[in-house]
């Protein structure tokens, strides 16, 4: 499929029904084999699961619902270099992807991820925002649902996800700067933000639960 526009200058939510649909040249099961090739930590493969889980409710909600693949994929793989190659994130991972199979549109939106940390790829397309913005804070979510007696997001409300963005202490290492930055990208306020990843949290919690059971168990 030929696409009308460079990697990164794919039309904006309005202009969708012009577009063609994302290449996902990828299969689920091709990409958790390739995640795991480079990733043993459970926590990074449950960071991974989490942000592929949120990555396909935004498609949806955003109405990008033929794209879902696309976007969960990349949600699946942004992190692939992380654990092996921590000081050249963003740098080693489109030559693992290449590896693997994965397309180079999907790798440009997996690089845009670092963007003004560890990459110079601006995220562009609204997916790529989403990406962007929902990374870090899916983290600070996972940390602050850790610390409930549930531990869960499914009794998590935003005003007590409010408190532990404004504590800087809490869960130091989630950027308050760039999930700001990426409501601002996106164009939205942080409480929209708040709320919507929260609800995409939500959604998938328990199937990565699921998944992450069998995944310890054939680790064993
Ligand atoms: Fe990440």
């Amino acid at each position: 499929m030929v696409r009308k526009h460079p990697p990164g200058h794919w039309q904006e939510a309005g202009e969708k029904e012009e577009t063609e649909n994302m290449n996902c040249s990828i299969t689920r099961e091709e990409a958790l084999a390739l995640l795991r090739t480079y990733n043993q930590e459970p926590f990074h493969i449950q960071h991974a699961l989490t942000v592929e889980g949120v990555m396909r409710w935004y498609a949806q909600e955003l109405g990008y619902g033929e794209d879902a693949e696309f976007w969960a994929m990349t949600g699946l793989l942004h992190d692939i270099d992380f654990e092996r190659y921590p000081e050249q994130h963003c740098q080693k991972a489109p030559k693992l992807l290449r590896e693997g199979g994965v397309s180079e549109e999907m790798i440009h939106a997996i690089c845009s991820h670092g963007y003004g940390i560890c990459s110079d790829i601006e995220p562009q397309h609204e997916m790529e925002k989403v990406l962007f913005a929902t990374d870090e804070l899916t983290g600070l979510i996972g940390a602050a649902a850790r610390m409930r007696p549930s531990k869960s997001v499914m009794d998590m409300e935003v005003s007590s996800l409010k408190k532990k963005f404004k504590d800087k202490r809490f869960a130091a290492g989630c950027s308050r700067d760039v999930i700001r930055d990426g409501a601002a990208r996106l164009g939205w306020e942080l409480e929209e933000l708040f709320e919507r990843t929260i609800l995409a949290m939500r959604a998938c919690e328990s199937q990565i639960e699921e998944e992450m059971q069998k995944i310890m168990a054939e680790s064993l």
